[in-house]
């Protein structure tokens, strides 16, 4: 076994870590302020081939592999969570779910735009009653009677990027007696009517993510814009989010090592009692388990990336590998930022420095594509077989 990334991975990492430290963390705190969506800087990302790595060339995307969609994501996140979220949420839970079980025509009309950056794609699944409990759709998609369109009525919540978005992947019901059997899954132009943006909702980090509410009502969806099969939908979001768990641990991963590489520095320089802090032993303790975690985060991010394919290729799901990687990462993030801001005490807490971003963006790692609780139940039912 050789840990080391090859040349190809070492080629993507260099590419997006310039990227990242030259265009993003310079404006990365005045994004966070504003709230502003960093339209510029995600199309920028497109061009360079980062909104669709995985994606074939011919559906204009990059054409790599799944380990090489999250050592860009590392770098992307270690200069600004948001943009990350943003970066992750197009590749993963949107291009992921229509290469897999769309028709040729659906992957040229709602992945070529998304892929190379011309177009940004949103993930449909949260209502204002169903997060965790995500199979308890009521937006309700009724099929007309000569059969040529649904109308869709309801409201998603939580939409990472749903403001801006010009598509996306809807799950609805077209049956609620059946449950989570009733969902299918729908490709949305955002442009047509019928659809209702929400305000854009106030939050404590990832804030340049924007996040809104997402109204239909009576909107008309043609019938060849179904992904998949009617009542397929859960398992289409299911799988889906397999893989976008892959990009929160990798995001996580990006996050913890900001906070981590910023703590090591300043114990290094920072002197009290006449040493330097770095010689103290709790700041020893500190620097010694961010380290642990971070390195075990990581190599569970590349194992769950590497397993994805494998598990493909097997006709086997990936969900217990993406699961201890995103909730593992995810609770590395929030420890690396909780011990990189006390290292730096009051400057921690400034927003001179960006460790008090990092901390406020940690957090949504934990929460978004199922919390830490929901990782944990998934992670245990794989496990036992029992429900
Ligand atoms: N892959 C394939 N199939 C799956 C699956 C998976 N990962 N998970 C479940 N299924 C299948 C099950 O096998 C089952 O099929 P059968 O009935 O044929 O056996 C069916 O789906 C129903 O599964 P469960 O009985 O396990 O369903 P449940 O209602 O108990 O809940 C859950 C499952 C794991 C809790 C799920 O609802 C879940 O993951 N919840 C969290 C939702 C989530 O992550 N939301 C985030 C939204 S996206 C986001 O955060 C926004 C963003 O933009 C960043």
């Amino acid at each position: 076994m050789d840990f080391r990334l090859s040349e190809d991975h070492l080629l993507i990492q260099a590419a997006a870590r310039d990227f990242a430290q030259q265009e993003i963390a310079p404006s990365a705190q005045a994004f966070d302020l504003s709230g502003e969506f960093p339209s510029a800087n995600i199309a920028k990302a497109g061009e360079l081939g980062f909104m669709g790595v995985e994606v074939p060339e011919a559906y204009g995307g990059a054409g790599l592999d799944t380990l090489s969609f999250v050592v860009m994501l590392e770098e992307i996140a270690a200069a600004d969570a948001a943009h990350s979220t943003i970066i992750s949420v197009n590749n993963s839970l949107y291009c992921n779910g229509i290469l897999q079980f769309g028709t040729e025509a659906q992957k040229i009309q709602f992945v070529l735009p998304i892929a190379s950056g011309k177009a940004v794609g949103c993930y449909g699944l949260t209502e204002p009653q169903s997060g965790s409990d995500a199979g308890n759709s009521r937006t309700r998609a009724v099929l007309a009677a000569d059969g040529s369109h649904y109308v869709i009525n309801g409201k998603k919540s939580w939409i990472t990027s749903g403001p801006v978005a010009d598509f996306m992947l809807l799950f609805a019901t077209v049956d609620p007696s059946r449950g989570a059997k009733g969902v299918s899954a729908f490709l949305v132009d955002t442009h047509q009517p019928g659809l209702i943006r929400g305000r854009s909702e106030p939050k404590l980090g990832i804030r340049a993510s924007a996040t809104c509410e997402i109204e239909f009502a009576d909107y008309r969806l043609p019938v060849a814009n179904r992904l998949g099969e009617e009542g397929q939908g859960f398992l289409i979001a299911m799988t889906v989010l397999d893989a976008g768990r892959i990009g929160i641990a990798a995001q996580s991963v990006g996050i913890a090592r900001a906070a981590y590489d910023a703590a090591v520095d300043y114990a290094r320089e920072r002197k009290a009692f006449g040493a330097r802090i770095g010689t103290f032993q709790m700041i020893q303790l500190k620097i010694a388990d961010m380290k642990c975690r971070l390195d075990a985060a990581r190599l569970l991010t590349y194992r769950a990336a590497w397993n994805k394919l494998e598990a493909r290729k097997a006709g086997l799901r990936n969900t217990t590998e993406a699961s201890v990687a995103k909730l593992f990462a995810s609770e590395t993030a929030m420890f690396c930022t909780h011990q990189a801001l006390q290292i730096h005490g009051g400057m921690g807490y400034s927003k001179d420095l960006p460790l008090e971003r990092y901390f406020r963006d940690a957090k949504i790692t934990e929460i978004y594509e199922g919390t830490s609780e929901i990782q944990r139940m998934v992670i245990a039912r794989q496990e036992t077989g029992l429900r």
